[in-house]
């Protein structure tokens, strides 16, 4: 059995990690407040467990909030993973870290490659680049740094239920139309995460379900496929510029990723965002009775 450190093991990522582990893996999760991924003492300790792989979704996810606590998202997302990589080298195990689209500036407007140049916006960004370059300046050669972009899923709060909710609750609602990106349903980032540590094929990669939307595309087809389901209130939904529904952080108006690198790396093929939202309604639907 290969033991996996599940660091944030409490988060909305790493419970479809938990749901899908393979068998040849045993668990060891951890997440505050027994386990603060910025102390280095805490992390140090985990030597005790030998490790083969640490796997780490913890994170300070709060975009707008890490505006007003810089200082802290630089601790947890920046800091943290450099000691998860000195960790690694030590016992000798994989780290696989996740991070986001938010490290591009969005100034392209093909899919951003791996090696493109980042340029974070928000300090949720910044601090992400940073988690990135701590691995990179670690020395450690046995890292997997998947991006992702967009993320939903099971036992967390994110973009889907919110408009869930909203449509239950409104008649009308206004969204975003001048930013681009492409959902990811936790529970594919979760396959794809398995399948690349099936391989040696180290370095960063780019996940995320395939096709792209603007966020007012992903409200209307949230919307249609969730009236197949239960009834909802709204009837109108309506496209807004980002000015009309400012927010403390900037988001990169196109974070496309292109996917070429894991799909040649791994045996994994892509589901478009459209299906994958059908299949979480679905789940969804299942696990409410
Ligand atoms: N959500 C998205 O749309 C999105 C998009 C792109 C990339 N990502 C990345 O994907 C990964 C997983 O995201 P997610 O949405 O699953 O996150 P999440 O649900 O917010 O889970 C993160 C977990 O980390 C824990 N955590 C926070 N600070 C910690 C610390 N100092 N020590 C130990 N654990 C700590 C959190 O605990 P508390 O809840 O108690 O703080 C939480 O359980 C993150 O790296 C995120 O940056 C997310």
């Amino acid at each position: 059995m290969k033991k996996i450190a599940l660091i944030g093991a409490n988060g909305m990522l790493a419970s479809a990690l938990i749901r899908q582990l393979p068998a040849e893996y045993e668990l060891l999760p951890y997440d505050l407040p027994e386990f603060d991924l910025t102390d280095r003492e805490q992390v140090v300790a985990l030597r005790e467990q030998a490790p083969h792989i640490i796997l780490n979704c913890a994170a300070y996810t709060n975009v707008d909030g890490c505006e007003k606590h810089r200082e802290l998202a630089m601790r947890v997302n920046g800091e943290g993973p450099g000691l998860l990589a000195e960790l690694a080298l030590e016992v000798g195990a994989v780290l696989v870290h996740v991070s986001t689209d938010f490290v591009f500036s969005g100034d392209k407007q093909q899919p951003y490659q791996e090696n493109d140049a980042t340029g974070p916006l928000s300090v949720y960004g910044q601090s992400k680049q940073l988690g990135e370059q701590r691995i990179l300046q670690s020395g450690l050669k046995s890292y997997f740094i998947v991006r992702t972009s967009w993320l939903y899923g099971a036992d967390g709060n994110n973009f889907v239920e919110t408009m869930i909710r909203l449509a239950k609750e409104r008649d009308e609602l206004k969204v975003v139309a001048d930013q681009r990106g492409t959902p990811t349903w936790t529970d594919d980032l979760a396959q794809a995460l398995f399948s690349l540590l099936l391989t040696e094929k180290y370095g960063i990669y780019h996940f995320s379900n395939s096709g792209d939307c603007s966020w007012f595309e992903f409200a209307a087809e949230i919307v249609n496929q969730l009236k197949e389901f239960e009834p909802v209130k709204v009837e109108k939904i309506l496209p807004i510029p980002t000015e009309d529904y400012p927010l403390p952080a900037t988001r990169p108006k196109y974070s496309v990723m292109s996917k070429d690198k894991i799909m040649a790396a791994t045996a994994i093929r892509l589901t478009s965002w459209q299906q994958s939202l059908a299949r979480y309604l679905y789940q969804r639907q299942i696990d409410r009775g």
